[in-house]
């Protein structure tokens, strides 16, 4: 059931916009769950079908052009057919797309990254950042002995069992469909930045492998934490022998060319990579200790007596993300992509705020290194965008936004020509520049226009 009302005048601008899109999305809905392949590709009454793409812009099938939010759900820190990756993609599929076997550039890919990235002394190639949590996670334990893994609420690792509950539902840790009790029965579900829960964890269990955070808050800084809380936790776990596992499948190559850790200055033992990593391909990686690592290692497992790790994977390093992957990390590690995309975000989310306090909405937009988030402000606070601090809000509520009306103002921003994620929030690459910033700030204002309208904001003062 849509969420939507059928008199908004929003839906109805959108529903002529993209006429394409909507029988598309019909005919998807006969094949593919919800007519989608990815659960935040989810928008009523369909989301939109993209043509084609370039730089920050991208083309619906019905013509209409949009700033871009999205970026590859996060992989596309240099935008959009960086020619430099294209070129390499080009080259790559001229020599074959799968060998079955090794190959030079995924070596010269796993050099990049334990060059770029503090705790990579060893690298080991997966299919998707799904895939690397899960290998990391097991690397802790198999490295430990111990079976507990400590997570924060709202924090996302990828959809394997683990790490299910407690993201945006199932806070009180029992397992969402399909997973077993047994599970969760092993992970403790933790508050984000609560310093004494950490505390009490750690204290009250022996038994702890591993810990896993994305370090820059759940959501990439939706709901943002301090970096006292990783030397808390870097510290607890140094002192209780548990692993500390940065998931950096966001943050790696984005907040600055060697991720999150080396901006924050928190050297976790072991890494969680993708998107970023293979140049907007599919791939990811797990980095580390070599220590940790060596339980992939057929020498290294044997010399000290214990089971080596099995990992295969059709998919690890392919070829063709290799060399994505190789162009992409090479540009990062050589060039300012990472402090331009930052420093154009920070311009958005001032602009965006000087936006709300002209239309008088008591919401704000928020966010660190190259993410926005739009606090919708569900308790209906006094607030003033220009003064927001996330840290003001408890986690749960900086996590919740007013579903209908985030839904109309996306689409109200589509129909103006920006899309954003249904948070009303995204990542920027370095390609957006100052005509996005314009486009971004005219369709918001024009989008707030449109809400304001269906009287769902104040309308702005002359
Ligand atoms: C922080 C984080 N970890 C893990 C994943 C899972 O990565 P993938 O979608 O490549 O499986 C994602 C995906 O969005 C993510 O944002």
């Amino acid at each position: 059931m849509s969420s939507l009302p059928t008199n908004s005048s929003i839906v109805a601008a959108y529903r002529e916009r993209t006429p394409k899109s909507s029988a598309l999305a019909e005919e998807a809905r006969r094949v593919l769950p919800s007519g989608i392949a990815h659960d935040a590709r989810y928008c009523e009454p369909y989301g939109v079908y993209i043509d084609r793409a370039q730089g920050a812009r991208k083309w619906d099938v019905d013509g209409n052009e949009y700033v871009d939010y999205f970026g590859g759900h996060g992989a596309l820190l240099l935008g959009h057919n960086h020619p430099a990756v294209v070129a390499a993609v080009q080259e790559a599929l001229q020599r074959g797309t799968h060998f079955g076997a090794n190959h030079r550039d995924e070596v010269r890919w796993a050099e990049l990254v334990a060059k770029l990235i503090p705790s990579a002394e060893r690298v080991r190639f997966t299919s998707s950042g799904t895939e690397a949590t899960l290998m990391a996670l097991r690397l802790a334990r198999a490295f430990t002995g111990k079976r507990k893994l400590v997570r924060f609420m709202t924090h996302f690792h990828g959809w394997h069992d683990h790490m299910t509950a407690g993201h945006h539902s199932h806070f009180d840790n029992t397992p969402t469909t399909g997973v077993i009790p047994g599970i969760t029965d092993q992970t403790i579900l933790l508050p984000p930045g609560d310093e004494a829960a950490l505390e009490a964890a750690f204290a009250q269990h022996q038994d702890i492998a591993a810990a896993i955070l994305e370090p820059t808050g759940s959501g990439f800084g939706l709901v943002p934490l301090r970096p006292s809380f990783l030397h808390l936790l870097r510290a607890e776990t140094a002192r209780t022998g548990a692993m500390l596992i940065f998931d950096e499948v966001v943050t790696g190559f984005r907040v600055s060319p060697g991720g999150a850790q080396r901006e924050l200055g928190v050297t976790p033992d072991l890494t969680a990579l993708a998107k970023i990593l293979a140049g907007g391909l599919p791939g990811g990686a797990v980095a580390g200790r070599r220590d940790i690592l060596d339980a992939l290692d057929f020498h290294a497992a044997a010399a000290q007596g214990r089971e080596k790790i099995a990992h295969p994977g059709t998919y690890n390093a392919n070829p063709v993300s290799a060399a994505a992957g190789i162009a992409a990390l090479t540009i990062v590690g050589s060039t300012d992509a990472c402090a331009r995309a930052n420093a154009f975000a920070a311009e958005l989310r001032a602009r965006l705020n000087e936006e709300l306090k002209r239309a008088g909405a008591p919401w704000a937009v928020y966010g660190t290194f190259s993410g926005f988030h739009t606090f919708m402000n569900p308790q209906r606070r006094a607030i003033d965008p220009l003064s927001f601090d996330p840290f003001t809000i408890e986690f749960r509520e900086l996590s919740t936004i007013p579903k209908a009306l985030a839904q109309k103002l996306r689409l109200a921003l589509l129909v103006n020509g920006v899309d954003c994620n249904a948070r009303i929030g995204g990542v920027v690459s370095s390609a957006h520049g100052p005509a996005e910033l314009e486009r971004t700030v005219e369709g918001f204002r024009a989008a707030l226009a449109m809400l304001a309208a269906e009287q769902e904001v104040p309308a702005a003062a002359e």
